[in-house]
């Protein structure tokens, strides 16, 4: 068991391999967080400090004692209305009056990690996991509140989540709701967070948290490329190697809000949630609402361990089926090597290029259905345009099977285009407001997926396409933000963007209960949802539309902080790159895409020369004999590409006995100094062994480094394997 309780103290201890979460039930019956940190025993109650403070105030039941208020104590879970004026975790109104008192009714262990009804969660076996359900209730509003905690102590991670219950004869509304809060009481940090915008997601920000509260969100109704649902508090001086840090990132697709506020008296509160904005949930007598989860991990060596174990986490308990642990095929995409122009010839003879190259499955992306030779019409109408196909997708699927290669196809199942045969036959399917004109993004509109029966038909559309198509592969994408939040069959428009998120997951869930052996990868102009929520029912997401290897640097080097490489979709794509026109060598663009496990080429090798056909089936020998070691290993960030000009990174087998080091310099001077890139995580008493037979010592790898040769010429690349001497 990984989860005590003890009954004299009132103290629960939940214990990870490395960290320990320490919390108790104080003499008012509040829930109060003490620890979180270093794995200790013993009780740390002596942390909490009592003083009469001005203008904190005090709970009714502590009477005259003015040392008490929840003001400055750290809780679990705090709400609004009980003297605690900082960001709450939980608001309710009851006829429209903001108030709550959540206190200490009772506790459950079991064994094994909770599931959650309708939403992603975080998997494990009995052994792997246990849970801690503490049940607090309000008895005024009627509210009965489990705060869930699922302890997976291998990967150091504590997930958590919220239900709430109606146990009362009122209705009340749910007007904001965290999924987690985490209140330090000591220590000075630095909020960590992934910021971008189309093709350039996940930068990273680290900014001091001062008094005054930070926060991130998306109001997209997505969870964005302009902030992802992951944020990390990291002590003032940790660094990837020392010191202390703790992040959180949410299961969910939609919209979120995270917070990190430093108070009065230096304490330090982390939160992550729903997004409050356009959420507002009725809670009639009986009912029950349950939050996303998030992923709490905490590591006292710094920022690489704790990604590690998100990466460990996500890996092995949050993505499923037969594509978690496999290889991926090699896949050719038609997407920027046609648009959606192209016809059967064309789409065969991309085809032909692709086995020629020794690939493994052709993608055949936007524009097979409906009227859509263009981004502007098509979306809705999921049967297979014919005449441009020269044929069923049955036919055209079958001839490609029969070149040895796999199928796969994109599509777009939550968009409708005004000029489709769907749109027009169910208007109200889309979301506008009434008596306004709707917003348009990408000349399209959402459906609106928080109703069952639009869910069922476009299923029943899409599913009659994978039928006939025999295909082995789906690119799921999502092209615009939810502006439009209505839906004609609710009378409150405050659950839409929430049951919208369980409709899309329905779906999902449903699609993978169908195809299980269909590798899915999610995508929304790249990745603009790319969450732990998707990767629940998509092993792997496209990374970015930006294919350009110097800003995948960034891009991948940011997403590696909370994801990990055996869910990132990576293609090389033709230069002049078509989104930014840098050039860069074809041996960049491989080290770079194979640094994810979703690997492919986005181009068309009919206009590539002879050599370039040459070197790419070159490359993709590298990668088959690489991935497993890319999917399984353990990634290390050895430079930050925001600031050094040699970019490295590097992959360690579970075992230690095989390494991958990549570098990519994107600066290039005459007679310039020698760059020595320091190794991390090899076996420190070993020496390893690259292919030609050098040896290098691995303490001198770890200490001295390795140097990376100087090159002539721009975004030249480095890639070294090594392996343990026996
Ligand atoms: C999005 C995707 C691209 C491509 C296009 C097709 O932008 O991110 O990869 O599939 O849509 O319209």
């Amino acid at each position: 068991m990984a989860i005590f309780y003890h009954e004299d103290s009132k103290i629960f201890d939940l214990h990870t391999d490395h960290t320990t979460y320490q919390m108790q039930v104080d003499r008012h019956r509040i829930l109060v967080h003490l620890y979180y940190g270093r794995k200790i025993q013993g009780d740390t109650s002596f942390l909490l400090q009592y003083y009469d403070r001005g203008f904190s105030a005090n709970v009714s039941d502590a009477g005259n004692d003015r040392t008490y208020s929840l003001d400055c104590l750290p809780q679990e879970y705090p709400c609004s209305g009980t003297g605690d004026f900082r960001s709450p975790a939980l608001r309710i109104l009851q006829d429209t009056v903001d108030s709550c008192d959540l206190r200490y009714v009772s506790h459950e262990i079991r064994k094994g990690k909770y599931s959650l009804k309708g939403l992603p969660a975080v998997y494990a076996s009995e052994d792997e996991a246990d849970t801690l359900d503490v049940i607090l209730e309000d008895r005024v509003a009627g509210m009965r509140v489990h705060l869930l905690y699922g302890v997976l102590p291998q990967v150091d991670v504590i997930t958590r989540s919220v239900i709430i219950e109606n146990i009362g004869t009122e209705w009340f509304e749910l007007d904001r709701v965290m999924t987690a809060n985490l209140d330090l009481m000591s220590g000075h940090y630095d909020l960590l967070t992934f910021y971008g915008r189309h093709g350039m997601e996940r930068n990273l920000s680290r900014n001091e948290v001062s008094h005054s509260s930070q926060m991130i969100c998306s109001r997209r109704g997505m969870s964005s490329h302009q902030q992802n649902p992951m944020m990390i508090l990291a002590r003032r001086d940790t660094t990837e190697t020392a010191g202390l840090c703790y992040s959180m990132q949410f299961v969910y697709s939609g919209g979120f809000m995270g917070v990190a506020e430093k108070d009065q008296f230096n304490m330090t509160r982390m939160q992550l949630g729903l997004m409050e904005e356009k959420f507002s949930y009725p809670m009639k007598p009986g009912s029950t609402f349950v939050t996303p989860e998030v992923i709490m991990s905490c590591s006292t060596a710094g920022l690489g361990v704790l990604s590690r174990n998100i990466h460990r986490c996500i890996r092995r308990h949050v993505c499923r089926g037969p594509w978690r642990d496999k290889v991926r095929p090699v896949l050719l995409n038609s997407w920027e090597a046609f648009y959606a122009d192209f016809d059967s010839e064309k789409v065969l003879e991309l085809a032909r290029q692709a086995k020629d190259l020794d690939m493994d499955m052709l993608v055949l992306d936007d524009g097979w259905f409906g009227k859509r030779d263009d981004d502007n019409s098509g979306l809705g109408d999921w049967y297979v345009n014919e005449k441009k196909l020269g044929g069923t997708l049955g036919e055209l699927g079958r001839k490609i099977h029969e070149m040895g290669l796999l199928f796969g196809i994109w599509v777009e199942p939550e968009m409708v285009n005004e000029d489709s045969d769907l749109y027009r036959q169910h208007p109200d399917w889309a979301m506008t407001i009434p008596g306004r004109g709707p917003v348009r993004g990408r000349n399209q509109l959402v459906l609106d997926f928080s109703r069952k029966d639009v869910l069922d038909e476009i299923f029943e559309r899409i599913c009659r396409v994978l039928d006939e198509g025999q295909v082995d592969y789906l690119k799921w994408d999502y092209n615009r933000s939810i502006t439009d939040v209505y839906s004609a069959v609710q009378s409150n428009q405050g659950v839409v963007l929430y049951d919208y998120i369980l409709g899309l997951y329905d779906f999902l869930e449903r699609l993978n209960q169908r195809y299980p052996d269909m590798l899915i990868e999610g995508c929304s102009g790249g990745g603009g949802r790319f969450d732990a929520g998707m990767l629940y029912y998509t092993p792997q997401i496209w990374c970015s539309d930006n294919t350009d290897a110097i800003d995948r640097l960034r891009i991948q080097y940011g997403t590696s902080f909370g994801y990990p490489a055996s869910v990132v979709g990576a293609h090389v794509s033709a230069v002049p790159n078509e989104q930014c026109g840098r050039v860069t060598p074809l041996k960049t663009r491989g080290v770079v895409a194979m640094s994810g496990s979703g690997f492919g080429y986005e181009l068309n090798p009919a206009v590539l020369s002879d050599e370039e056909k040459q070197e790419i089936r070159e490359q993709i020998r590298e990668v088959r004999r690489f991935a497993p070691l890319i999917l399984n290993g353990d990634q290390y960030r050895l430079t930050n590409p925001v600031k050094d000009y040699v970019s490295a990174w590097m992959f360690v087998s579970q075992d230690k006995s095989e390494v991958l080091v990549s570098a990519v310099a994107s600066e290039v001077h005459f007679n310039q100094p020698v760059s020595y890139v320091r190794l991390m995580g090899l076996d420190p008493e070993a020496v390893y062994c690259r292919d030609d037979g050098r040896e290098y010592p691995a303490g001198a790898l770890m200490e001295a480094g390795l140097p990376v040769p100087l090159e002539k010429g721009e975004y030249r690349c480095y890639q070294t394997y090594l392996k343990k001497k026996q």
